[in-house]
């Protein structure tokens, strides 16, 4: 049985709300923490199923990790040679993040290891890791069609290379310079378009180098990373819902405290902006080494827009709520250069094409975007396709639709945001999580 959430229409969103921590930045810290030589403490980590997973795989490689408790980690580090083989295989559950940095970073080990996931994961594209790992000289290989598992065999001896990335993808890049940790010479890793640095800030915060010059990044093996405090920011991904949400809601005053605004991350910020929203970034600080600012968002109304595609790699998982903001604004909203959505945890163009046409919009699905006519949401039925993020955009709709809304498939709203409903009615989303029926 599978949980669906069911929204009830009209309402507007009001108060200060925090959302959980970053999910990038949570994954990056378990597995730095785990490579480095002492004990990091995290705090703010997001306790979502997706980093679970991360926890438990390296749990099983032999590290010893207390809590998750109130988003408070404390990972022993066992140096950057020290990890086990494992007993068995590795579960990545829904999380291609887990899963590419994984595989990039088991590319050099002395032991066998296989990556494997639930159904979604099990559809997504892992060539793009396994390609460039192979030319480092990786025994690394997927099932048939590139898919997972992935099979890792121990022992192979990695070389560093210069890779030109075909797309704009953090996963890639950063596999790529977590194999380049354990491969002869330096690895760099260019890239077509700006996308999240978190590995690369990350990496030098717990003291190992990394040489950025403009779309380049590059690693050298030999050096140590060492145990830090980390304290991870709430995550702008998290916010988006509530930032359209409250765009959208008539009579709408929200603050989202604490999140992070990494220049890297900030497309929802621009594009939102960019259609006519009233967003104010307060108090802009920095904490634990990224730029952290409260969110203050009044509703208004939206005009589409062309989405400018340098916004796309910085917005890339905030586009099913652009959508929804798209739903509500006067006018043509367009989105081009974004094929990327395609291969996310569902197909996130045909997903919410087919949800927004079960709510009364019109839109028009393109092989890299799509073309939504704003104006009005009605009530009705969706099925988010087990992708988290597709259920928590259309929980948002409800706030403007002529009627209810019920969104199927929704158990998965826990890898990234386990307590989404209760934070959504906690200011005055009509939401509630039930079985299906
Ligand atoms: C992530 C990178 C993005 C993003 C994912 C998290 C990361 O994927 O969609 O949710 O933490 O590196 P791509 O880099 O493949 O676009």
């Amino acid at each position: 049985m599978s949980k669906q959430l069911s929204v009830s229409a009209g309402g507007s969103l009001t108060g200060e709300i925090t959302v959980p921590g970053d999910k990038s930045i949570s994954h990056r810290s378990v597995i730095f923490g785990a490579l480095a030589d002492g004990v990091t403490r995290i705090s703010g980590l997001l306790e979502g199923m997706d980093v679970l997973a991360t926890i438990a795989a390296f749990r099983a490689m032999g590290v010893e990790i207390e809590g998750p408790e109130n988003g408070q980690l404390t990972v022993h580090g066992v140096g950057i040679d020290g990890l086990q083989a494992p007993a068995g295989d590795l579960d990545m559950g829904n999380s291609g993040t887990a899963m590419r940095l994984l595989a990039g970073l088991l590319a050099g080990q002395a032991f066998d290891a296989r990556l494997i996931g639930d159904e979604s994961l099990s559809r997504r594209p892992m060539r793009r890791v396994v390609e460039p790992l192979t030319t480092m000289g990786a025994d690394i290989s997927t099932a048939e069609g590139g898919t997972p598992p992935i099979a890792i065999r121990g022992g192979a001896s990695l070389k560093g290379i210069a890779y030109d990335m075909p797309m704009a993808s953090a996963q890639v890049k950063s596999c790529l310079l977590l194999a380049g940790l354990n491969a002869e010479g330096r690895t760099c890793v260019t890239e077509p378009a700006p996308t999240r640095n978190h590995t690369e800030q990350m990496l030098q915060g717990f003291g190992y180098p990394v040489q950025v010059d403009g779309a380049t990044a590059c690693v050298e093996p030999g050096h140590r990373l060492s145990a830090t405090e980390l304290v991870v920011p709430g995550d702008i991904s998290s916010s988006a819902f509530f930032l359209v949400g409250a765009t959208i809601a008539p009579g709408s005053r929200l603050l989202i405290r604490n999140v992070g605004i990494n220049p890297t991350r900030i497309g929802i910020l621009n594009v939102l902006k960019a259609m006519g929203a009233d967003i104010q970034l307060q108090d802009q600080r920095t904490v634990g080494g990224e730029p952290v600012a409260d969110l203050l968002v009044q509703s208004a109304s939206l005009t589409g827009i062309h989405i400018d595609e340098a916004d796309v790699p910085l917005a890339i998982d905030e586009f099913p709520a652009i959508f929804i903001a798209a739903a509500a604004a006067q006018g043509d909203t367009l989105l081009t250069g974004a094929e990327e959505l395609r291969v996310k945890e569902s197909d996130r163009i045909a997903v919410m094409a087919a949800g927004l046409a079960a709510l009364g919009v019109e839109v028009e699905e393109r092989p890299d975007g799509m073309l939504v006519k704003g104006g009005r949401i009605r009530g009705g039925r969706v099925d988010s396709h087990g992708d988290h993020r597709i259920a928590m955009s259309f929980a948002m709709a409800g706030l403007i639709s002529d009627g209810p809304i019920l969104i199927d498939d929704c158990d998965n709203v826990a890898t990234s945001f386990p307590t989404f409903a209760q934070l959504a009615a906690s200011c005055g989303l009509g939401v509630s999580e039930q079985d299906a029926s």
